[in-house]
């Protein structure tokens, strides 16, 4: 069998090409990058509509198959920004009916968590998911996936880029401030806010760029919103894993990449007997690939959907999904 994915819930936009063994054959993606500020959804939506016919074309040529050999096409229906998933939705839809091909909606969070399952060892792990948009601990309970924590204001990434932006610094700011905190060693006292299952992060951006203007560096920040951000984030992940009695961490999202976060959660996983992985990193940023997954999934278990049913729903809920294909 063979799946083609489209992801275009925010900035980027990116075409995935799997097989039944979750082999990923492509995964092919381009980015809006802001020249100054956030991202525009207008615009986003604009530069998805330029760019997903060449990434759908490119992908197949690197996958080295034909179009007319798919077996299902799936696009992400969210949650995610309304202009950009209206656009990779009519994309996917032409594609489908051009191709006289199935046509599958999927959810975005869940396909984070899929991919994470489809190429790394874990079977059924809670899956701490840290992107600019979401932060949110979810595993499988009674037949859906489900949140057992997140974000109360932003989510991990958006303040890591919010601070970095404020400080000067390109987008994304993930990244760079991963660089910087390797430099840092003193641990500034910035708010560790954990509310039962739940974490906030906007009283540390605030608390970080008041810290900034009183002259602390910029390494000693970046070391400190990442042992604050991070310790927070493991807490209430181990804690999901203790009322679950699960013995694995997933890690997805962008943020996911970070050493540092990696270090840490591998750590909390070892400190309790359990497991830590982590796709690559390719995989763990906003992808086609786990979206061609998880479409395949969900189509391979009997999952069908008319167009009239892939209207995108910019708040779609995790546990919305019948996770019939577990
Ligand atoms: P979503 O729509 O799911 O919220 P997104 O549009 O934010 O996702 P992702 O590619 O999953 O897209 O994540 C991007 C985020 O990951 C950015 O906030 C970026 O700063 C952050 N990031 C990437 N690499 C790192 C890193 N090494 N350390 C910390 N943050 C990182
Ligand atoms: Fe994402």
């Amino acid at each position: 069998m063979l799946a083609l994915g489209i992801e275009g819930t925010a900035h980027n936009v990116g075409v995935g090409i799997v097989d039944e063994k979750c082999r990923v054959l492509a995964n092919v993606y381009d980015m809006v990058r802001p020249e100054k500020g956030g991202i525009h959804p207008r615009e986003a939506a604009n530069h998805h509509a330029e760019m997903v016919v060449p990434l759908i074309l490119k992908a197949a040529d690197i996958a080295a198959i034909d179009l007319a050999d798919l077996d299902v096409i799936a696009f992400s229906q969210g949650p995610g920004l309304g202009p950009c998933l209206r656009t990779v939705a009519t994309a996917a839809r032409a594609l489908a009916l051009t191709l006289d091909v199935p046509i599958v909606g999927v959810n975005h969070c869940v396909a984070h968590l899929e991919i994470g399952r489809g190429v790394t060892d874990a079977r059924d792990p809670v899956l701490l998911y840290v992107s600019g948009g979401n932060t949110q601990v979810i595993a499988f309970a009674r037949g859906r996936y489900r949140v057992f924590g997140e974000t109360l204001d932003i989510g991990i990434g958006n303040m890591l880029d919010k601070f970095a932006r404020e400080c000067g610094l390109a987008f994304p700011g993930g990244p760079i401030l991963e660089k910087l905190a390797a430099d840092g060693g003193t641990l500034l006292p910035l708010p560790y806010s954990v509310k039962g299952m739940d974490v906030a992060f906007s009283g540390m951006l605030t608390a970080a760029l008041t810290l900034r203007r009183s002259g602390a560096s910029m390494e000693d920040l970046a070391f400190s919103i990442q042992e604050t951000a991070f310790a927070m984030l493991c807490e209430v992940t181990e804690r999901a894993m203790a009322h679950l009695e699960n013995d694995e961490v997933l890690l997805g999202g962008g943020v996911a990449r970070n050493r540092r976060l990696q270090e840490m959660a591998g750590r909390m996983a070892a400190d309790r007997g359990a497991k830590m992985f982590v796709p690559p990193g390719e995989l763990c940023i906003d992808n086609g690939a786990m979206i061609a997954w998880t479409g395949l999934l969900m189509h391979r278990a009997g999952v069908r959907m008319s167009v009239e049913e892939t209207v995108v729903d910019q708040r779609f809920r995790t546990d919305d999904v019948d996770v019939v294909w577990r």
